[in-house]
This record gives C-alpha cells, sequence and structure tokens, in this order.
C-alpha cells in the first residue's frame, strides 16, 4: 500500500515545467507515492474536443490528493479550459476553500522595501465554489450595439457560513487569532450583507478571535502599505482571486505564491472528495517553455498538500529547504533555470 495516491495534471505552459520540479522534490522524502498523470489542458483539448471527461473526474475522485501546474493556452478562447476543466475541479470536488498564504520568507525582496517577514504574514480563505464564478448570468443581443452582458454572484448562507467556519478555525490555530471579512458592503450589498452577518453570528463562538470588516478597495491598499494589519482573511472568490495575486507580489512575486483548494470534510464521510494543490500563478506563454519559470510555488503546493495529508514534519522539511534556498539567492543571487531550483531544492530535502 502507498502513503499517497496522487493524480497530477500538469497542464499547460509552464505549468508542466514547475510541477516537474514538485515531484522532483516529492519522491526524496522517502514517501511512498504512486502517481498517475493525467494530460488535461490545451493540447487534450486541441485533439479531441474534451475538457474534464466525467469518466476522468469519476476516476480522479479515488485519488488521496490532486497536484495541478497550471491551464490556460492563447490557442484556445478564454474560459474554455479556466471554466470546464479548473473550476469544475473545483466545484465538482467542492473545494469551498481556497488557501492562500501570503507569506514573506526571510531575506525575500519585497516591493515594500522595509517591510519584515512578521510583516507580512497572513492566509487569505478564499471562498472557491461561489460568487461571480458560479456562472450565473446570461448576454442578449449579441454582437450588437444593444448587447448586455450580466454576470451575476451566487452566495448562499450554506456556502458562506461553511467557509466563514473554517476561517475562524484556522485563525484559531495562528497566534494573532484575528480575522477580517474583505468585501465590498457599501455597493454589493445583498452578498455583502449576508457575509457580514454571518461573520458576526459566528463570531459570538469565538469570543478568543478579534474580528474586523475591511472594503476590498482599502484592503488592496492596506496590502501594500500597512500588511501587518492581516492575520487570517476571509472573502468572496473574486476579491480572493485578486487579492492573493497582488498578495503573491508584496511577498516576493508570483514564482512563489502557494494554493490549496481544499474540501476539509473528513477522509471516508459523504462530502469527502480529493483536494487540489496548486500554484497561484497560470501558464504564463510569455515565458513558456524557455525554464525561466520559478518552480517554488509549486514546490510549496506540495508542501501544502503533506500538510493537508498529516504529513506535517515531510511538509515542513520542504518549507525549510525553500526557506533556505530563498535566502541563499538573495545573498548569491545567480540565475538559475527552473530545474536547477528545483535540483537545489531537492538537493537540500533529501539533506
Ligand atoms: P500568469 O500567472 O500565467 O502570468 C502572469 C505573469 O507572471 C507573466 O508575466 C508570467 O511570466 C509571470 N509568472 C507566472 N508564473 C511565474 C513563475 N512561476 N515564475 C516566473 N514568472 C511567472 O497569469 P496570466 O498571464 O494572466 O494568465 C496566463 C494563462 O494562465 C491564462 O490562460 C489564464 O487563464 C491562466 N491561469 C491559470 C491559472 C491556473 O491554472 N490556476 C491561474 C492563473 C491564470
Ligand atoms: C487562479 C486563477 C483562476 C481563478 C482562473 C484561471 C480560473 O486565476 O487560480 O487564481 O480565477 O481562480
Ligand atoms: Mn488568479
Amino acid at each position: 500500500s502507498h502513503d499517497i495516491r496522487l493524480a497530477v495534471i500538469p497542464g499547460d505552459g509552464i505549468g508542466s515545467e514547475v510541477v516537474a520540479e514538485g515531484l522532483k522534490v516529492l519522491e526524496v522524502l522517502g514517501l511512498k507515492v504512486e502517481t498517475t498523470t493525467y494530460a488535461l489542458g490545451a493540447a487534450h483539448y486541441h485533439a479531441t474536443g474534451e475538457t474534464l471527461p466525467d469518466e476522468t473526474l469519476a476516476e480522479l475522485r479515488g485519488y488521496d490528493a490532486i497536484l495541478l501546474g497550471a491551464v490556460g493556452h492563447p490557442s484556445v478562447p478564454p474560459g474554455v479550459l479556466e471554466r470546464e476543466l479548473l473550476l469544475k475541479l473545483r466545484f465538482e470536488l467542492d473545494h469551498y476553500v481556497n488557501l492562500r498564504p501570503v507569506k514573506l520568507f526571510p531575506g525575500v525582496e519585497t516591493p515594500l522595501g522595509k517591510a519584515r517577514p512578521e510583516d507580512i504574514d497572513m492566509v487569505v480563505v478564499r471562498e472557491g465554489t461561489e460568487g461571480p464564478y458560479a456562472g450565473a448570468g446570461g448576454v442578449m443581443r449579441r454582437g450588437t450595439s444593444q448587447e448586455i452582458a450580466t454576470q451575476e454572484s451566487l452566495n448562499t448562507a450554506f456556502g458562506v457560513e461553511r467557509v466563514v467556519r473554517y476561517a475562524f478555525d484556522k485563525a484559531m490555530t495562528r497566534p494573532r487569532r484575528k480575522l477580517t471579512l474583505v468585501h465590498k458592503t457599501n455597493v454589493l450589498t445583498y452578498a455583502g450583507d449576508l457575509w457580514a452577518r454571518i461573520v458576526e453570528r459566528v463570531s459570538a463562538e469565538y469570543p478568543e478571535i478579534t474580528t474586523d470588516y475591511c472594503h476590498v478597495d482599502a484592503a488592496s491598499m492596506f496590502f501594500v502599505t500597512d500588511p501587518q494589519r492581516f492575520d487570517v482573511i476571509v472573502t468572496d472568490n473574486l476579491f480572493g482571486d485578486i487579492l492573493t495575486d497582488l498578495g503573491a507580489a508584496v511577498a516576493g512575486g508570483i514564482g512563489l505564491a502557494a494554493s490549496g483548494n481544499v474540501n476539509p470534510a473528513a477522509p471516508g464521510s459523504a462530502s469527502w472528495a480529493p483536494s487540489m494543490f496548486e500554484p497561484v500563478h497560470g501558464s504564463a506563454p510569455d515565458i513558456a517553455g524557455q525554464e525561466k519559470a520559478d518552480p517554488t510555488a509549486a514546490i510549496l503546493s506540495v508542501a501544502m498538500m503533506l500538510d493537508h495529508l498529516g504529513l506535517a514534519d515531510e511538509s515542513a522539511r520542504i518549507e525549510q529547504a525553500v526557506a533556505v534556498d530563498l535566502v541563499e539567492r538573495q545573498v548569491d543571487w545567480v540565475s538559475r533555470t527552473t530545474r536547477e531550483i528545483g535540483d537545489d531544492i531537492t538537493a537540500r530535502v533529501a539533506g
């Protein structure tokens, strides 16, 4: 038997380049890992017209976890692979928590200049199955000068409460015990009111947690001017998407930002499905195939996966190896290829 049965979806562009390095690191931990690769993405779509066939989805449900690189390609209209492959996985596997740490590692240069690691250390708990991503809306009179496009945001009490509860529990595990709801309650009054009431109600069960609220526009500013104010953030799907690219930038770059699409149900329970780990970045067509991508985000996503699977020691070994590599790159800067960064981190993990 294996410690981990893992499905790998390398995807498009730099996705396969960075996933290869993540797997390299995983291999030297001494775990018994069985990996199966699924060649989904642009090439498969062009060859077959398929994005994510139902049989493949059914098969994917049988793994302990999924590791994904990135999907999206200039040769495929925007939204096809993103919605029918990536978002379909998040929705079908009920990844209602999109966990995105924003953490400045020691020695890493940030555009904020004098920020210290303790100043930028937060976790964005992005809702993963609702909001504008639900796909409600439509278009009338398309292609005419009277065209009307609507794109609605779906927010259910069930969906909001479960992610808010997850965020409160997450805040309880962190020393500062602070939770900030980020929304736009001053304009998105229906959805904002629902989120605010649920946070307010659930907060009564967590007297140890300091709860506050920040509009998303102001939060964007504070990410840059005062990131210390944030510990755990809970927010809607789209706000969380945008904020975490900004978070990645302030924490040293998109090449370092890891994420987990988490289904927090207990293994064996009816609502359990494998969680999926992936870098925050996309397929980066501008640098694909050139060995220029930083695989660190993918490697840290592997660490998040191991932590989720209860392999905290192995997860910490990867994080420590990355931390050392990140210090070294500043001190002794040499340009390395994707593969060289992966090799160096792998060697550190191997000891
Ligand atoms: P992107 O994240 O792919 O790239 C944005 C910029 O960051 C580019 O200049 C790119 O070169 C750079 N970059 C990204 N990852 C990097 C890395 N690891 N190392 C160094 N530089 C890196 O975002 P985009 O350009 O907006 O999107 C490109 C495609 O990826 C689109 O099709 C989009 O839909 C898709 N996408 C997919 C995912 C995903 O699969 N989770 C996430 C975001 C975007
Ligand atoms: C991300 C990406 C996806 C998102 C896209 C590709 C659907 O930007 O993982 O952050 O918007 O969630
Ligand atoms: Mn994004």
